[in-house]
């Protein structure tokens, strides 16, 4: 079946349905989420946390990204495949955004980009567009910014905040957006920016009446070690059953009953 599209993201929007994104950074995990009907699967930059062990989004690279989504790309059919641009690789500008966002949709294979920043990033976000590049934006909470921020406070409170983030909003709209995450927002403010858009608000972290909920599939599906954020659901006790299955694999090697003769060649 073909793929999911920006339009049919647009169309959503219209009749008011609401829709989920989850993370992916592998094809086989990207298979089953495509096989469960995700229509958008995010390659996020928190692959940097969750699946290659740094203590933060900041050092991903390009080759990094641009590695996985072909594998995201490759183990799905239908899903739209949005690659997050990482730090460092559109700060400088749109001609740098436009060379590694064209990475991502040339050798990856990705169907879109994600950066960060509103206002900040507008030119970026137009340059892509213009070029033919679809743009997801992320307002509000931008973890790349984890130095600045000094850690991942939620964002938008208080009159002058809120206002920053409805003109932030409103800038990756104007400069052609077709969709904008909201994440560690007051779930008041994010209804605000949802009714004041006609592009979907994807939120995390931001209240039920954002037009889209995205999560890290490894927080989704209980697979992160130690406390998650407040906004997380636990779907599923991943950790726990695979840890068991690993301990019940060891105990049967070592008291010598894996393997059975079913499982033998002669
Ligand atoms: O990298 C990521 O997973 C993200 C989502 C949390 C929106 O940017
Ligand atoms: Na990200």
């Amino acid at each position: 079946s073909r793929r999911v599209t920006v339009r049919d993201i647009a169309a959503a929007k219209e009749r008011g349905e609401k829709w989920p994104m989850l993370t992916a950074y592998d094809a086989m995990t990207a298979s089953v989420f495509d096989e469960a009907g995700i229509p958008v699967l995010l390659v996020g930059d928190s692959m940097g946390n969750c699946h290659l062990g740094y203590e933060s989004t900041v050092p991903v690279t390009m080759d990094e990204i641009t590695l996985l989504s072909a594998a995201v790309v490759r183990g799905t059919d239908h899903a739209l495949i949005v690659a997050d641009l990482p730090f460092g690789a559109y700060q400088e500008g749109p001609v740098q955004a436009l060379r590694n966002a064209t990475r991502l949709v040339k050798e990856a294979g990705a169907g879109a980009v994600k950066l960060e920043g509103g206002e900040r990033s507008a030119h970026q976000v137009e340059l892509l567009v213009s070029s033919g590049i679809p743009v997801m934006a992320h307002i509000g909470l931008t973890p790349q910014s984890v130095h600045a921020f000094g850690g991942y406070p939620v964002q938008g409170r208080g009159e002058e905040a809120a206002q920053q983030l409805l003109r932030d909003a409103k800038a990756v709209q104007d400069a052609g957006a077709f969709a904008v995450v909201l994440e560690a927002v007051p779930a008041e403010l994010a209804a605000e920016v949802t009714r004041s858009l006609h592009i979907p608000t994807v939120g995390i972290g931001a209240g039920a009446e954002c037009d889209a909920q995205v999560l890290v599939w490894t927080d989704m599906a209980g697979m992160t070690a130690g406390r998650v954020p407040r906004f997380v659901k636990q779907y599923l006790a991943l950790r726990e059953l695979l840890g068991g299955a690993a301990k019940e694999f060891a105990e049967e090697v070592v008291a010598g009953t894996f393997p059975e003769e079913r499982h033998t060649f002669h």
